[in-house]
Parts: C-alpha cells; sequence; structure tokens
C-alpha cells in the first residue's frame, strides 16, 4: 500500500481490523446480537453456560452439547493448591483489578504447556481460565476480609457458584438469575478495546495467557470496564433524586465526562443498557435500593435532555452499577464482574484470530522533523 493510500483515523474509528462471527453491532439502531441472536433473546431465556457455547462454537447446544459443555466447566472450577497460597500471600489492599490480571497471568506457571497455540489447545486454557477466575475473584476478596477460602461447589452453576465462594452461603434463585443476565448480556461486544488488545497479543503466536492478560489491563481503564465503578462513585456523591440536576449539571459545566454515558460505536441507547435497567429496577426494589435506581433514572433524563443530541447514552455500564450493588458486591468488585463475562468473548476472538492469523502491526504517522543534525553533547 502506497504511503498515499493509508489514512490515519485518531483511535482507529471505523477501521475494521478483524472479522468475527461473534457479535454484530448497530450503532445506529442499538442493535446487539450474538451469532445473530438479539441480546434482548438471550437476556431472557439463555444462560451463561449456554451463551458461551454459543459464542465459541457459533450455534446453539443441543441439550446433550449444553450439558456436557457444562459439565466440563464445572470440572474445572478448581484453582491448584500453589494458585491459593500464592492468593493468601497478596496484599489485602491490592485492587482486585490487579490482583486478576496477576493471577491470570500467573496461570501459566501451572500449565505444563501454556505456549501451545493450536485452537484445540487455546479452547481447554480458554475453558480453564474462564472456570477459575471467579475463584480468583472469590478467594481474594475472602482473603483480604480475613475469612477462609470458600472451595467450588460443582453442583451450581456458573453464577450461582461464583456468588456462593463470594459469600459462604448459598445464593437465591432470584440473585443467580440476575447475576446470570449480567454474565451474558458482557459476555461480547465486538472489537472493543481489551478484545482488540487479546487479539494483537496473541497474532504474534504468544500465549492465551498473555493475551487474556492484556485484556485485563485493558478493560480496568476508566473508558472501558472501569467505567462501571465511576458511575457507583457519582451514585454516591448525588445525596438524593432531587440533587441529581445540579450535580449533573455541575460536571457538564466542569467538561467532566459522565461515566456510564457514551460509546464508540452506539450513538443510540445501548441495547445492554435497556436490558439492565429493567433488571436495575426489579433487584433495586427488591433489595430496598430504589433511591440508587431513581437517581441513575433521573441522570439518564438529564444527559437526554443534554447530550442525546451528540448521539450520547447510557451504555453497558450504567445501570450495570445499581445492578452490582443491588446483588451485593462491593464498589471495586464491580469491574472484575465485566472480567468473569468478558473472558468468553476475548477467548473467542483468541481462537478466531489463531484459526485465520495475520501479524497485527499497523503503522504510524511520522510527523517529527527529518535530516536533523546530530549535535554532540558539549554543544546542546
Ligand atoms: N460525558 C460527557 N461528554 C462525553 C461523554 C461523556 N460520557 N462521552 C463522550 N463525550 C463527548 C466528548 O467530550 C467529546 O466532546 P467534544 O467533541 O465536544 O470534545 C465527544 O463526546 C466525543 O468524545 P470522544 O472521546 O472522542 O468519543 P469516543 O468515541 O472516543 O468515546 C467513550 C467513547 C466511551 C470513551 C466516551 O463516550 C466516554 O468517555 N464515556 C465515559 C466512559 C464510559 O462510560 N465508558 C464505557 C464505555 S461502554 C463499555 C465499555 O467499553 O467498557
Amino acid at each position: 500500500m502506497s504511503t498515499a493510500e493509508k489514512t490515519f483515523s485518531k483511535g482507529l474509528e471505523g477501521v475494521i481490523a478483524a472479522q468475527t462471527e461473534m457479535s454484530f453491532i448497530n450503532g445506529t439502531e442499538g442493535i446487539l446480537e450474538y451469532v445473530g441472536i438479539a441480546i434482548g433473546d438471550l437476556a431472557s431465556k439463555s444462560s451463561f453456560e449456554e451463551t458461551v457455547f454459543l459464542l465459541w462454537n457459533k450455534r446453539l447446544p443441543s441439550r446433550s452439547e449444553l450439558e456436557s459443555f457444562t459439565q466440563s466447566l464445572r470440572a474445572n472450577y478448581g484453582l491448584c493448591d500453589e494458585m491459593i497460597t500464592q492468593i493468601k500471600s497478596l496484599p489485602t489492599d491490592a485492587e482486585p483489578m490487579h490482583v486478576i490480571r496477576t493471577m491470570i497471568s500467573m496461570l501459566s506457571l501451572y500449565d505444563t504447556n501454556p505456549n501451545e497455540n493450536s485452537v484445540e489447545a487455546a479452547r481447554e486454557k480458554a475453558l480453564n481460565i474462564l472456570a477459575v477466575t471467579p475463584m480468583i475473584v472469590a478467594a481474594f476478596d475472602r482473603h483480604r476480609r480475613g475469612l477462609e477460602v470458600v472451595a467450588p461447589d460443582a453442583s451450581l452453576g456458573f453464577a450461582a457458584n461464583f456468588l456462593y465462594m463470594l459469600n459462604g452461603e448459598k445464593p437465591t434463585d432470584a440473585m443467580i438469575r440476575a447475576f446470570d443476565i449480567c454474565m451474558i448480556t458482557h459476555a461480547d461486544h465486538g472489537l472493543n478495546n481489551s478484545t482488540f488488545a487479546a487479539r494483537v497479543v496473541i497474532s504474534t503466536l504468544s500465549d492465551v495467557y498473555s493475551a487474556i492478560t492484556a485484556a485485563v489491563g485493558s478493560l480496568r481503564g476508566p473508558l472501558h470496564g472501569g467505567a462501571n465503578e465511576g458511575v457507583m462513585k457519582m451514585l454516591n456523591l448525588i445525596p438524593s433524586v432531587d440533587d441529581a440536576e445540579d450535580h449533573v449539571m455541575n460536571m457538564i459545566k466542569n467538561k467532566e465526562r459522565i461515566m456510564g454515558f457514551g460509546h464508540r460505536v452506539y450513538k443510540s441507547k445501548d441495547p445492554r443498557a435497556s436490558e439492565l435497567m429493567t433488571l436495575a429496577k426489579q433487584l433495586a426494589d427488591d433489595t430496598g435500593n430504589m433511591d440508587l435506581y431513581l437517581k441513575s433514572n433521573a441522570i439518564e433524563n438529564i444527559m437526554e435532555r443534554e447530550y442525546a443530541s451528540k448521539g450520547i447514552y447510557p451504555n453497558v455500564d450504567f445501570y450495570s452499577a445499581t445492578t452490582y450493588h443491588c446483588i451485593g458486591l462491593k464498589l471495586d468488585l464491580f469491574t472484575p464482574m465485566f472480567v468473569l463475562a468478558r473472558i468468553a468473548g476475548w477467548s473467542g476472538h483468541v481462537i478466531e484470530q489463531l484459526g485465520d492469523n495475520r501479524l497485527f502491526r499497523p503503522t504510524t504517522d511520522y510527523v517529527g522533523p527529518h535530516a536533523a543534525p546530530y549535535v554532540s553533547i558539549d554543544d546542546r
């Protein structure tokens, strides 16, 4: 390609850098589909396990295939003793996202063949990372609270097992279902920043652990998955629904970004935000957190008035904050919940990349000087 044909797109906006069969997004109409199925249908009818099978196999499973996939996932729930010892040695004031990034990287040390990159091997490694990361999060949280680590229960599904390991007691059916919906809605989303990071890393034929570790590092940024914690911090600063107007208008006046709003692709309401809004309302009602939901709703209305003309609407992170709070999660576990779900998407993209790989190597537009003199150090 000649220099004249190359174009520069800041932030790679509008650049198609990969093909995928997993998720389709129409940002104008607010459509998200996994393998052609609307996110709303999956959120209301599917389970996280079935959604992962769909993303990894590009079709829904039969009953026996789902049973077999679920059993394989459950058989991988446990962390090895060495990993648990490592988690128990971590500083209790460490941020969970730093812990997850470190521990997923560390998983490679306990894999006898971490560099094997056949599609089959990548699927096995992905299944294991997906299955054990909930225990990494739960074990670290219990360690920092001075509590015993709870072993996984292989009779429980992904959502129920995580909440059980975190709280040491079996969750209610309503909490399991709510958490499962969060996992489904966060499972995959095109070539978002962390997914791109994973694809870039695996395109060097590095290894699955490095790719997922890079993705975790990307996700924690406040412009990406870290936004859900930013939303909760904002909600906590607003004493009541009546204060929402002044608070948000002050933020706008000070040119602050309102977390949980805006998206590179969606120029209408993110369909995941619509799903989570319904869920948040129900959970807020059930758990006595209606003030939180009403504050969120008030902010959405103010933002609609002020920013809809710019195509800025709520994204997935906006109502997930209220949802996670109502599920009983601590603030710094919000972004880790995004990780638990998005491992499905990252892994699927890593597998797709390995199946038809070409090294990612974009170029830069050099804007510095040419033919500059080398001035000796004494003369500078
Ligand atoms: N609040 C106020 N202004 C905003 C916001 C916001 N949340 N989002 C975008 N804008 C404005 C921005 O200031 C800029 O205005 P101007 O043209 O006057 O300078 C304009 O919109 C375009 O912003 P941009 O940063 O160039 O647009 P982008 O496509 O790079 O932004 C974004 C996407 C998600 C980084 C941005 O909307 C944002 O910072 N949102 C808040 C953080 C957030 O909620 N992130 C979660 C994204 S969805 C889930 C995920 O990926 O994890």
